[in-house]
């Protein structure tokens, strides 16, 4: 199975992630919520969340029947806390039968992979003819108000090179771009868990968070990518 980063070993790092976007987002943009709306407004009711870690998407979307999720993740650890029907597996090897799900999902997860085509392409093949994908990825460019203390490394799906991804194995994609300042971290110590919440290790954050100025705005750059099979 594909390397995870730390979500076994540190799981209270992605944890932290998810408090400080929670937590400092201005106003309630909310990425679960966009989706989940986009979803129900499809009227689509069988849906995977492909990397579906503790279930942020579930918790957007109603419980109730004719709805169901099905969450894949490769950490047992982010999968214990999955409230609904979940498996453990590799995005790029679904254990599902092919045209299984009305929509498939996968929030900020591509980046691990190394070839995330074979995730799309595993995507497409348990999505019924017609189903939708919907997939997003950071900017290269993200929350350039930090530039001064993290450089972080491009990795294998950042948004600038995504839809041409997805594009390759679906045909047409309809992009929805943002740019914009939607966060402000009001001290120190916001600073400082928003760059431990990106990978930067914690004595390196606490550091880096003492040369910047605050409270900083900052930009947050992504897409958000649909495409039907
Ligand atoms: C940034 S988290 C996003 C979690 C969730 N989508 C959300 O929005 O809260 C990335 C998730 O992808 C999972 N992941 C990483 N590599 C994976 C792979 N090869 N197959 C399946 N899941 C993977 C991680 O374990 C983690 O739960």
């Amino acid at each position: 199975m594909a390397v995870t980063r730390d979500y076994d070993a540190d799981p209270e790092r992605f944890r932290l992630a998810t408090r400080v976007t929670r937590k400092y987002l201005i106003g309630a943009r909310c990425l679960h919520g966009h989706i989940a709306s986009k979803l129900l407004h499809a009227g689509l009711s069988h849906v995977l969340d492909i990397g579906c870690g503790e279930g942020a998407l579930n918790e957007a979307l109603p419980g109730n029947p004719p709805f169901r999720l099905a969450g894949v993740d490769a950490s047992a650890t982010m999968l214990r806390a999955h409230p609904g029907p979940r498996v453990l597996a590799d995005a790029a090897r679904l254990p599902f039968r092919d045209e299984a799900f009305d929509a498939a999902v996968a929030v900020n997860m591509l980046w691990h992979l190394e070839e995330p085509r074979l995730a799309l392409r595993e995507a497409r093949r348990v999505l019924v003819p017609g189903g939708l994908l919907i997939v997003t990825a950071i900017c290269r460019t993200d929350s350039p108000e930090l530039a001064p203390v993290w450089h972080p490394e491009p990795t294998s799906f950042d948004a600038e090179d995504a839809p041409a991804q997805v594009c390759e194995v679906f045909g047409d994609v309809e992009v929805e771009r943002w740019d914009a300042p939607l966060m402000t971290l009001p001290d120190r110590t916001a600073v400082r868990d928003y760059l431990i919440a990106r990978q930067v290790p914690r004595a390196e954050a606490a550091e880096a968070a003492g040369r910047l100025r605050t409270p900083l705005p900052v930009t947050k750059r992504g897409a958000l990518i649909l495409a039907r099979r």
